[in-house]
């Protein structure tokens, strides 16, 4: 593991700018997976400058780590987050963009139909969140280690802070995911986990001083060859040291 310490979310949303320009030079067709909420919105955004700016992206595909099961463009949507906070600012579109259908009525055949293009697109970085309880999608505390793309039910928490991230009523704030399981997130050649603000202090606090347990997801991040974690100083605040 890697672990950067930042100073605060423009820190971290500058590492992040970073890795993704540098990947994106380095290797042209390169596969990057998304996620969505106030983690990565200032990084997608800062990219969306980038590419204005001529960051070629014509050859790379983009994807999604989740999507809600509720409205394709409702406000949550990660296919809403995306367009709003990258695609529909950017002038140059990539070789491919693929998400999960918020909508699909029959949800195993969506699965099927996203796993095969996982399958043909392995990732070169794979980016998450940090959830307060320690999730990374929506693989929630006490999701077994070999979940595999899933339709998940989230946990209160979870849901609660999808409510006040987006201002939502309870009724109409989503409560399953599709969503990566851990093989699938496993599966990228770099994994990168950020987490910024004091909500996330106790989760990264397990992650870093505790072991590798299905009661905190992201632990389990630690088992691969290349896991770049960036915590700010309100994320670091609880650590030991
Ligand atoms: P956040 O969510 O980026 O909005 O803090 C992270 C998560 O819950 O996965």
């Amino acid at each position: 593991m890697k672990l950067i310490k930042v100073k605060n979310y423009d820190e971290m949303t500058a590492e992040l700018l970073k890795l993704y320009v540098d990947q994106i030079r380095r290797k042209p067709d390169s596969v990057l997976s998304f996620t969505t909420g106030g983690t990565p919105r200032g990084v997608l955004e800062a990219l969306a400058e980038e590419i204005n700016d001529g960051l070629d992206i014509s050859q790379c595909v983009f994807c999604n780590l989740d999507e809600y099961v509720g409205k394709k463009n409702g406000v949550y949507s990660v296919f809403h987050f995306m367009n709003t906070h990258l695609y529909d600012r950017i002038k140059q579109k990539p070789k491919e963009i693929h998400m999960m259908n918020a909508e699909a009525v029959d949800q195993k055949t969506e699965l099927e139909r996203y796993r095969r293009i996982l399958e043909q697109h392995p990732r070169d970085i794979q980016l998450l969140g940090l959830g307060t309880n320690g999730h990374i999608g929506a693989n929630e505390p006490g999701t077994p280690f070999d979940s595999s793309l899933f339709v998940a039910e989230s946990c209160d928490s979870t849901i609660q802070a999808t409510k006040e991230l987006f201002d939502l009523r309870l009724e109409e704030t989503p409560t399953w995911m599709f969503t990566m399981g851990f093989k699938e997130i496993m599966e990228a050649d770099c994994v990168v986990l950020a987490a910024s603000g004091t909500s996330k202090a106790t989760a990264v606090k397990k992650i870093l001083e505790g072991g590798i347990t299905e009661e905190v997801p992201a632990s389990y991040l630690k088992n691969h060859p290349n896991f770049i974690f960036i915590i700010d100083e309100d994320a670091a605040s609880l650590l030991s040291e």
